[in-house]
């Protein structure tokens, strides 16, 4: 795998994953349930982007803005009670964006017991000068086999991110060049 400055104009030295990684620990209780009496998603959401925004931040050393989340799944329900790592890491870098990959950990706060995985997403952040405008951002430097891995699983991802969104533009310009109105 090769990997490079994502900008050949930048000279910004590379930075290895684990230089910005970290683990956000929360434990839920009763102020974060739904309806069901389980742990609210957006409450996770906001875990989770919060843990993906001290990445970016740390990774691009500055400010930084979420661009999109995907692929949020949740695996299994979380509950009152649970202590919840959320483990966050940047899987790939652009020009001025990064992919974030986040995985969700449960455990009982007063068991010893292993953490099973309830949760995964995939953000991109964008790094934002003062003025709110895209800012160049280090590459980041896999560094084990599964870094190397999330790398290349995260440029699958931009690719079919970026094809779909010229897709859909393509077919509304179409469709307006058609007359087409669906206000
Ligand atoms: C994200 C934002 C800075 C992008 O600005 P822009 O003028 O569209 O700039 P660009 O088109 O050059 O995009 C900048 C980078 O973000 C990426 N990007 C922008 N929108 C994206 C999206 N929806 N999904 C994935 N990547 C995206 C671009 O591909 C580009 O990546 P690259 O520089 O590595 O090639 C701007 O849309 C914004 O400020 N959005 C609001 C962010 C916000 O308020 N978030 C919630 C609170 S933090």
């Amino acid at each position: 795998m090769t990997i490079q400055a994502s900008d050949p104009e930048s000279d910004i030295p590379g930075k290895p994953t684990s230089a910005a990684r970290i683990t956000l620990s929360h434990i839920m209780t009763g102020s974060d349930t739904n309806l069901l009496g389980t742990v609210h998603g957006g409450v996770i959401m906001k875990l989770v982007d919060d843990a993906a925004g001290a990445v970016a931040g740390r990774h691009s050393e500055g400010p930084a803005v979420t661009a999109s989340m995907d692929e949020m799944a949740f695996l299994e329900p979380v509950r009152v009670g649970d202590l919840v790592h959320v483990k966050a890491q940047v899987n790939w870098t652009g020009r001025s964006s990064m992919e974030i990959g986040v995985r969700v950990m449960a455990e009982r706060w007063n068991e010893s017991t292993p953490a099973t995985q309830v949760g995964s997403a995939y953000l991109v952040f964008a790094a934002v000068d003062a003025d709110g405008k895209p800012r160049l951002v280090p590459p980041v430097i896999p560094e084990t086999e599964r870094d190397k891995r999330r790398y290349e699983e995260a440029q699958i991802r931009r690719t079919h991110r970026l094809a779909r969104r010229r897709a859909i533009k393509e077919l509304r310009a179409q469709r307006a060049a058609e007359g087409i109105e669906d206000a």
